[in-house]
């Protein structure tokens, strides 16, 4: 029996192809884009994702707690401030100034953890035993978006541990955007068209290409599906994937 073609993307349009190619610089729009939802209030009211408490446990597992680490992309803090709570002396890393003003406000003794800028605001040669990146790693292009993720493992010390939620292939999003990207395992790029920040791309990743990323490392959890209502924290239909990833330590290897 002669087995169904594998579906092939769509060759990309010239105009789209233009688009790609005109993408700006997306830290600063997504810079603007969050200052302006935080300064709104975003998230205040969300419960922490239940994410945190696996991120929690396996850093326990890992004797790791209490300890240090890096949040990227913490905001306003409904998650980072949990993860403090349970042991994590994390600094916060973000580039909305805003979502950084109203976490010092719910937290002042984190004030001097926090630091405005992307990854490479930290020494270059910082590393830390957890790395945490929650809805972070979505800005940008497929190839702006997968380099942001092999930064942020870079910054993982040797046996410490990545954790990552990030936007699936899976997830359908109802606001106002073009397709400007799409792989061949499904993965997909689009610009949004929002009023305020024109010019937003997000990437929406499929399983084989996040993999991929993650290869080097060895699964603490590894990536499943975890669907939410953005709205309320609730089960809902936006689909993100999730995972925990353990970095090799070659000391160990040496040794056994
Ligand atoms: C969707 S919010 C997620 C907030 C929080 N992690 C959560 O899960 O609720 C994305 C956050 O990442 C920040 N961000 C986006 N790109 C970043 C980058 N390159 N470096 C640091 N923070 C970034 C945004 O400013 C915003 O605070």
């Amino acid at each position: 029996m002669s087995q169904p073609a594998t579906p092939q993307p769509e060759p990309l349009a010239r105009e789209t192809r233009e688009t790609l190619d005109a993408v700006g610089d997306q830290v600063a729009i997504a810079a603007a884009f969050w200052d302006a939802a935080f300064s709104e209030g975003r998230f205040l009211d969300l419960p922490p994702d239940g994410f945190v408490t696996a991120i929690a446990a396996a850093a326990e597992q890992h004797g790791l707690l209490p300890g240090p680490g890096l949040c990227i992309g913490p905001g306003n803090g409904r998650n980072y401030l949990p993860l403090v709570a349970a042991g994590l002396d994390l600094v916060g890393l973000d580039i909305a100034a805003a979502g950084l003003a109203s976490l010092s406000e719910r937290a002042p003794d984190r004030a001097d953890r926090l630091v405005l800028g992307d990854l490479s605001a930290l020494p270059g040669d910082a590393v830390y035993p957890v790395v945490i990146g929650l809805n972070v790693f979505q800005h940008g292009t497929r190839a702006q978006a997968s380099a942001h993720i092999s930064a942020a493992l870079e910054r993982v010390e040797p046996g410490g541990l990545f954790c990552l939620q990030v936007n699936s292939d899976r997830a359908r999003t109802n606001r106002p955007h073009e397709l400007v990207e799409r792989a061949d395992d499904g993965s997909f790029t689009v610009r949004y068209e929002l009023p305020g920040t024109p010019g937003l791309y997000s990437h929406f990743f499929a399983e084989p290409s996040l993999a991929a990323l993650l290869a080097g490392s060895t699964p603490v959890v590894p990536l499943h599906i975890d669907a939410i209502d953005p709205a309320t924290g609730e089960p809902g239909p936006w689909h993100r994937w999730q995972g925990i990833y353990r970095r090799p330590d070659p000391a160990e290897a040496a040794a056994s």
